[in-house]
């Protein structure tokens, strides 16, 4: 108890004051206006929302998803909405030819890319795990490997601009939670692999930055009929959500968390693990890697 008291609580307070005034720069819609934005998993939902926000905010557009005729539609909505130019270019994210293409044509549709969000999932619904290997390997190729896939696609715009990867994630990628474990292994795996990146593009000077999205559960439609019945719990709006997402982005944040409680926030928020990463980061001989 003393031991919390000394160390637990001074070091939960130093975050609780980090999370509230390192808000260093406002966010202005501005900042995306003639910006070149690629949106995965636009057809519905949170993805659909982020694309009329963009649109709004006057950027370029290029939205992807399976279906076409829900990209046809959000494509002309963004055009009413006044995007900068809209797109869509339709395909499934398992297949890694077209992952790697669609950055390359999405780039070309733009004249390059200041930002990549990563927002796409496969479907899955709320099951005791009941040994599908085949939906695990489906959950990590569709919810993180092409994650992978599109950014290191991206990677040389993205160095051109000093651009932004933005990783939509969940809070079950961060806690454990039972009934969605294949979905959970692949959200903690864009936790380690794009947190490693990060910290790989901090010592390496790269100015891409990375911005990880915790959400809550939002009210989109998978996701209410997802958990119906099975998780209670009020949902935040999806619109609002999407906007968020692209203030974290454009304010080039390392995490968001939205859809969760103060407390909620504070302690996913994980100072231990922050310190740690901190101090290990010394044991490292990086030098060695950095080739001037
Ligand atoms: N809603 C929530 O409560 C919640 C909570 C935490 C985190 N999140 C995260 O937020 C993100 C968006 O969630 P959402 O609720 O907005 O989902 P959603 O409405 O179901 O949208 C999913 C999108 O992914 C696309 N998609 C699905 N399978 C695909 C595939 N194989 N290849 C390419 N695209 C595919 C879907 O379009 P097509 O079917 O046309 O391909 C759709 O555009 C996800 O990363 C999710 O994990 C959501
Ligand atoms: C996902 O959707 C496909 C096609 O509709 C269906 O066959 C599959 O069972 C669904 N998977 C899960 C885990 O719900
Ligand atoms: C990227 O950042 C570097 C260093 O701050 C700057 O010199 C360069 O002009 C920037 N490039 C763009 C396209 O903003
Ligand atoms: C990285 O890029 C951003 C956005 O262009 C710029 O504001 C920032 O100064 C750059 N940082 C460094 C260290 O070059």
């Amino acid at each position: 108890m003393a031991y919390l008291k000394k160390y637990l609580l001074p070091i939960l307070g130093l975050f609780m004051a980090y999370y509230f005034y390192s808000a260093n720069e406002e966010f202005r819609p501005e900042m995306l206006q003639g910006k070149k934005v690629i949106v995965t998993g636009a057809s519905k939902g949170i993805g659909e929302a982020m694309a009329y926000h963009l649109a709004k905010m006057g950027a370029h557009v290029v939205v992807t998803a399976r279906s076409k005729e829900n990209l046809k539609k959000v494509v002309s909505h963004c055009l009413e909405l006044g995007a900068a130019s809209a797109h869509y270019i339709a395909g499934a994210m398992e297949d890694m030819t077209f992952t790697e293409q669609f950055v390359v044509k999405a780039g070309q549709l733009m004249g390059g890319l200041d930002m990549l969000i990563l927002n796409h999932v496969t479907n899955s619904s709320m099951n005791l795990f009941n040994n599908e290997i085949h939906h695990v390997r489906k959950s990590m190729e569709v919810n993180f490997l092409s994650y992978v896939v599109l950014s290191v696609a991206a990677l040389p715009m993205l160095k051109q601009s000093n651009g932004s990867i933005v990783v939509v994630s969940s809070i079950a990628g961060k806690i454990a939670s039972p009934l969605i474990a294949p979905y959970a292994a692949s959200k903690f795996a864009l936790d380690g692999f794009f947190s490693s990146i990060r910290k790989e593009y901090s010592v390496t000077k790269v100015n891409v930055s990375i911005t990880l999205c915790v959400l809550g559960l939002i009210n989109t439609e998978t996701a209410m009929n997802a958990v119906s019945g099975v998780f209670e719990r009020e949902a935040a709006p999806k619109e609002e959500c999407a906007l968020e997402i692209i203030k974290g982005g454009a304010l080039r944040q390392e995490e968001i968390y939205y859809g969760s409680s103060l407390w909620t926030t504070l302690l996913l928020g994980n100072p231990g693990r922050k310190l740690l990463e901190l101090l290990f980061l010394r044991n490292y001989n990086i030098d060695k890697f950095i080739n001037n």
